[in-house]
């Protein structure tokens, strides 16, 4: 962790009362110390240049799958049960720790690149441990955990069904060895699949455990309209009602998707606090459907973004899920609808809401965690622009190639374009 003075930024903070100012950042260790113009260098602090550039809070994406980067490519054109059935849950089977330990690091560098700073992802059944790894040495902050599915058939591969009681150890395993690690930048999220996959012994088992520990539970619900037809042969309910009353339907509960809600279920949503993980990409790509998030909004239901996995969307960028959430909504609820203020929040203080940290990441603000992208605007994409306000600038004309420096916990991990691991123990 450094000491750093970023100097002459023009800061979008988040914060409501100052949201853009012009000035400079110190940040000692891994918080941010002071805001302010002017500020004098102390000791041996690390001086960034930032002249003409923008920082901005590091984007928290609250629904990854670093398991399937390398899958890219290999689940395209099918939905949702097919693409599990036919291409992803054969290839989740198939790996082994090493391919694990590079589908996640090649995944992570991605994220970390395209300004990405706090993930919340879901992992395979086996080796979960090598993805632990790569995340504790890239540096990237991360709430993860293995992925549970113990329930028999349903076309799942034999070699990623498990018993209930293995399941259920292994998770508090991994919790036991990564939950806090590194300064706290890593957490265990346990990751139920989906109703589909789990037993409802397992399912009450990781509420019980999640409020033990308390920590998240992240899993995916009412995504496609196939999956939840077989909720409903299963559980004879409706998928949120069902996780409502098995009561895993609370703060602690990540629920990526949410495409298909009825009014009840959004209720329960909002009245219960749980986060809805949008993934616009993921939605069109496997042909889900459109999420209603000014619904939501309008409800108050708690709502952030992830890209999802690689094969999903094939990209990782949260440019484009912002970009996403923003256009889709427009035809059908007008130009205004789902403006750029609105998914910038989502994609920072939104999910800082979501994984219990809004007092720690998702804005620029002293006393926060030094997790900070700085942008350059200046590319010949957003030149001719100058003049627009900066957020508008950022949803609609910004990319991956403007990002040119990302810290974490006060740590620089990436600099115009080089990446940097943090943890040499591992
Ligand atoms: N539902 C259950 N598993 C998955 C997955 O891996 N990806 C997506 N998008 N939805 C799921
Ligand atoms: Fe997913």
């Amino acid at each position: 962790m450094g000491n750093i003075l970023i100097k002459n930024a023009e800061i979008i903070t988040m914060n409501k009362q100052e949201e853009i100012i012009h000035g400079d950042v110190r940040i000692k260790d891994d918080l941010i110390v002071e805001i302010g113009t002017g500020l004098i260098p102390q000791g041996d602090e690390q001086i960034i240049d930032a002249t003409n550039r923008t920082l901005i809070p590091g984007f928290i994406q609250t629904h990854i799958h670093l398991c399937q980067t390398l899958f890219r490519g290999k689940g395209d054109d099918l939905e949702l049960m097919d693409w599990l059935r036919k291409r992803i849950w054969p290839l989740e089977a198939a790996h082994d720790e090493e391919s694990l330990y590079y589908s996640a690091m090649l995944g992570i560098g991605e994220l970390i690149t395209s300004g990405t700073t706090t993930i919340v992802d879901m992992e395979t059944v086996h080796h979960t441990d090598f993805a632990f790894q790569a995340i504790a040495k890239s540096g990237i902050r991360a709430l993860s955990g293995k992925v549970m599915m113990d329930q028999k058939g349903g076309d799942v591969p034999e070699a990623l069904q498990e018993d209930t009681a293995s399941s259920l150890q292994e998770s508090v395993d991994l919790l036991e060895k990564w939950n806090g690690y590194g300064n706290g930048r890593i957490q265990y999220a346990f990751s139920p699949r989906f109703v589909i996959s789990c037993t409802e012994p397992l399912l009450t088992e990781v509420r019980d455990l999640s409020a033990r520990y308390d920590v998240k539970v992240h899993t995916h619900a009412s995504e496609n309209l196939g999956e939840i037809e077989i909720v409903q042969a299963m559980t004879g309910m409706r998928n949120i009602v069902y996780l409502d009353h098995l009561g895993l339907a609370n703060e602690r509960l990540i629920l990526a998707h949410c495409v298909w809600l009825d009014a009840e279920e959004r209720r329960i949503l909002r009245d219960r606090g749980v986060h809805v993980s949008h993934c616009p990409g993921s939605n069109l790509k496997l042909a889900s459907g459109i999420a209603d998030t000014p619904g939501m909004l309008h409800e108050h239901v708690s709502l952030s973004l992830g890209a999802d996995g690689a094969p999903c969307n094939n990209n990782l960028d949260m440019f484009n899920e912002m970009r996403l959430a923003a256009i889709i909504q427009k035809p059908h609820h007008g130009p205004t609808t789902m403006d750029a203020r609105s998914v910038f929040r989502m994609a920072t203080i939104g999910g800082a809401k979501a994984v219990g940290m809004e007092d720690k990441i998702g804005s620029i603000e002293v006393g926060k965690k030094a997790d900070l992208v700085l942008l350059n605007l200046y590319n010949f994409h957003t030149f001719p622009s100058y003049d627009v306000d900066p957020i508008s600038r950022i949803v609609y004309s910004a990319t991956r190639a403007d990002v040119e420096t990302t810290i974490i916990d006060g740590e620089i991990v990436m600099e115009r374009g080089l990446l940097k691991t943090v943890d040499k123990e591992i």
